[in-house]
C-alpha cells in the first residue's frame, strides 16, 4: 500500500485546510468560465488570469493550482470531454493514476467532489456506480506488492473525503467498495506471490485461513482424497512436481433462502513450466499467475460472503504445479479422469484443461443452476483478443448476455467467441475419448470444447479464458505493474445483477 487510506462521506460542504488536495471535474462546456470563477470564490481562493485562461483554452484539460508558494496544498481540476475517448472506466483509471503521484507530497487529506450523474448518464447506470468507480480507482492505484523490497516505506495516512449531497448513499458505497476491494487485494496478493512460496498446498492454506474468518467452509482435498475420488487428471498433471496437488472446495451458503446455486471453477496452476513439453523462458516468466482463475474464485466468494449476497456459491479450485521431472506425465500417456472419460495427452503444456476436467465433473455433481469456469487457459485467446478482454465461450445465450453486461459495466470486459460443434471433432483421439490438443488454429475454442466433455449438458455453463487480461499489461493505470486478478469486480457485479 502506498497510503493508509481512510474514506469519509462528507456531504457538500468543503473545509479546505492546508496539506490538502482537492479534485473536481468540469464537463467541458460554454459555462466553464463561470463555473471556474464560482468554484474558486466558494473556496475563498484566488487564481491568476493566465492560469484560468490556460485551462479554458481548448488544449489544456488539467489545472493544477498550488495554494501559496511552498505550501503543499494542491487543487486538481480536470476537464472532462464526453467524446469518443470517454468511457465508463474514466474515473477509475484517472484515480488509479493520480494516487501514486501524491506520494511524498505531505498531503493529509484528499477531497473529491463527485460529479452529478446527469452528464454521464450514457456511461453509468447510477450515481452509486459512478462513485464506486472513483473509490475503486483510488484503491487500485494504492495497491502495491512490495513485500520482497527492502527499501519500502511505511504508508502515510491519507484521509479521503468524498463530497456528495447525499452523504448516506456515499457512506453505503464506501462500505461495500471496501469489501470488494479487499477481495481484489487478496486475489492480487495470491497471483503476485512467487510460486516458490505459493505452492498448491500453500494456496489452499491461505485461502482457508482467510475465508474461515467469514464463516465459510473450505475443504482441501489432498493427494489421498484425490486418489479416493479417482481424480486422476489432477493427480497426473501434478506428478512431476515435489509440491503435491490438491483441490480446494469452498462453500458459501447464506442463512436466508436463496434462489440460485452457482458453482465457480478456477484453474489453479501455481506454476506452469509446460512440463516435459517445456516452455521457452520468455513464455515462462508470467506463469506464477497461472492460478489467476483460482484466485478470482477465492476473491469473489470472500466479497460475496462479506456483502452477505443472497446466492449460494461453491468454489472449486484444482491446484497443481506443472513441472518436468523423472515422474512427470508424458505426451502419449492416457489418463482416466474422475468422470471415467479417458484423455490422450498430446502436449503436457495443455495442462489446464486436464485438471479442469476433474473439477468440472465434480462441479456438475453438485447439481447447481449454473457453472462458470475461469482459466488462464490459452495463449491463443490472448492472441485473438489482446489483453483487454477475456474470451467467453458458452452455448447459453441468456447466461452470456448477463455476463457480457457485467463485463461492460465493470470494464472487465468479455467478448463472446464462437462455440460451434464443428470444433469438437478437432480434438478427437484414436486411442482415448478425447485428446488434450487440437490443430494449431482456433486453439482457444478447441480448449473450451475439451472442457465441454466434462460438464453435465443439462447445466448452463460458461467458460471464460482470462489468459490475456490476467497478466500485467499496459492497457491502463491499474494493470501495468502487477498481475491483475482480473474478474473479481466483474463477478461481484454479475452476482449483484441476478
Ligand atoms: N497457462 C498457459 C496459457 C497462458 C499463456 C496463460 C499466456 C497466460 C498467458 C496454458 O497452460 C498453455 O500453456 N497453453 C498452451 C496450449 C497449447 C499447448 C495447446 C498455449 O497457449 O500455448
Ligand atoms: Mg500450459
Ligand atoms: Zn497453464
Amino acid at each position: 500500500m502506498l497510503f493508509k487510506l481512510k474514506f469519509k462521506s462528507e456531504g457538500d460542504y468543503i473545509s479546505f485546510k492546508e496539506n490538502s488536495s482537492l479534485i473536481k471535474f468540469f464537463v467541458d462546456s460554454d459555462q466553464l468560465k463561470n463555473q471556474l470563477d464560482n468554484f474558486f470564490e466558494s473556496l475563498g481562493l484566488k487564481i491568476s488570469e493566465l492560469q484560468k485562461n490556460n485551462f479554458l483554452d481548448k488544449k489544456n484539460d488539467v489545472l493544477t493550482y498550488y495554494n501559496n508558494e511552498g505550501e503543499p496544498s494542491i487543487i486538481f481540476l480536470k476537464k472532462v470531454k464526453l467524446d469518443k475517448e470517454f468511457n465508463c472506466d474514466f474515473f477509475r483509471n484517472y484515480f488509479a493514476g493520480l494516487i501514486p503521484s501524491l506520494v511524498n507530497k505531505k498531503l493529509k487529506e484528499l477531497h473529491i467532489v463527485t460529479p452529478i450523474l446527469e452528464p454521464f448518464k450514457n456511461y453509468f447506470d447510477s450515481i452509486d456506480y459512478l462513485i464506486q468507480t472513483i473509490l475503486e480507482g483510488i484503491a487500485l492505484g494504492n495497491y502495491t506488492f512490495d513485500k520482497y523490497k527492502s527499501d519500502k516505506k511505511n504508508p502515510e495516512d491519507l484521509l479521503v473525503s468524498i463530497h456528495f449531497t447525499d452523504s448516506a448513499i456515499v457512506k453505503r458505497i464506501i462500505e461495500s467498495s471496501e469489501k470488494i476491494m479487499s477481495a481484489v487485494y487478496f486475489a492480487r496478493d495470491l497471483v503476485n506471490e512467487p510460486s516458490a512460496v505459493l505452492t498448491p498446498l500453500e494456496f489452499a492454506r491461505r485461502t482457508k485461513l482467510e475465508l474461515q474468518k467469514y464463516g465459510l467452509s473450505v475443504k482441501i482435498f489432498d493427494e489421498k482424497e484425490l486418489k479416493k475420488r479417482k481424480m486422476n487428471a489432477i493427480l497426473t498433471v501434478g506428478k512431476g512436481s515435489k509440491n503435491k496437488p490438491c483441490m480446494i472446495v469452498i462453500h458459501y451458503k447464506p442463512e436466508i433462502k436463496t434462489r440460485r446455486k452457482i458453482v465457480l471453477v478456477g484453474k489453479g496452476v501455481t506454476y506452469d513450466s509446460g512440463g516435459l513439453s517445456i516452455k521457452p523462458t520468455g513464455s515462462m516468466i508470467d506463469m506464477k499467475a497461472d492460478m489467476s482463475g483460482g484466485a478470482l474464485v477465492v476473491g469473489v466468494i470472500k466479497a460475496a460472503a462479506q456483502l452477505k449476497m443472497p446466492v449460494e456459491l461453491i468454489g472449486i479450485i484444482p491446484a497443481v504445479e506443472n513441472m518436468p521431472g523423472g515422474n512427470s506425465y508424458k505426451p502419449g500417456d492416457v489418463i482416466i479422469s474422475a468422470s471415467g472419460k479417458s484423455i490422450e495427452v498430446k502436449d503436457t503444456d495443455a495442462e489446464g484443461r486436464i485438471i479442469l476436467a476433474d473439477a468440472l465433473y465434480y462441479a456438475s455433481q453438485q447439481k447447481p443452476d449454473e457453472i462458470i469456469d475461469f482459466a488462464t487457459l490459452t495463449g491463443a485467446c490472448a492472441v485473438a483478443l489482446g489483453e483487454i478482454a477475456a474470451g467467453l465461450f458458452t452455448s447459453y445465450d441468456e447466461l452470456a448476455e448477463r455476463l457480457l453486461k457485467a463485463g461492460f459495466k465493470t470494464y472487465e470486459r468479455l467478448w463472446r467467441m464462437p462455440f460451434w460443434n464443428d470444433y469438437k471433432s478437432m480434438i478427437k483421439s484414436e486411442i482415448a475419448d478425447v485428446a488434450n490438443l487440437g490443430p494449431r488454429w482456433g486453439g482457444a475454442i478447441t480448449a473450451g470444447k475439451f472442457l465441454e466433455h466434462f460438464v453435465d449438458e443439462k447445466i448452463p455453463w460458461a467458460h471464460i479464458d482470462i489468459a490475456g487480461p490476467a497478466i500485467k499489461h499496459r492497457a491502463n493505470n491499474y494493470t501495468h505493474k502487477y498481475d491483475t486478478a482480473f474478474g473479481v469486480r466483474l463477478m461481484i457485479e454479475y452476482l449483484r445483477s441476478l
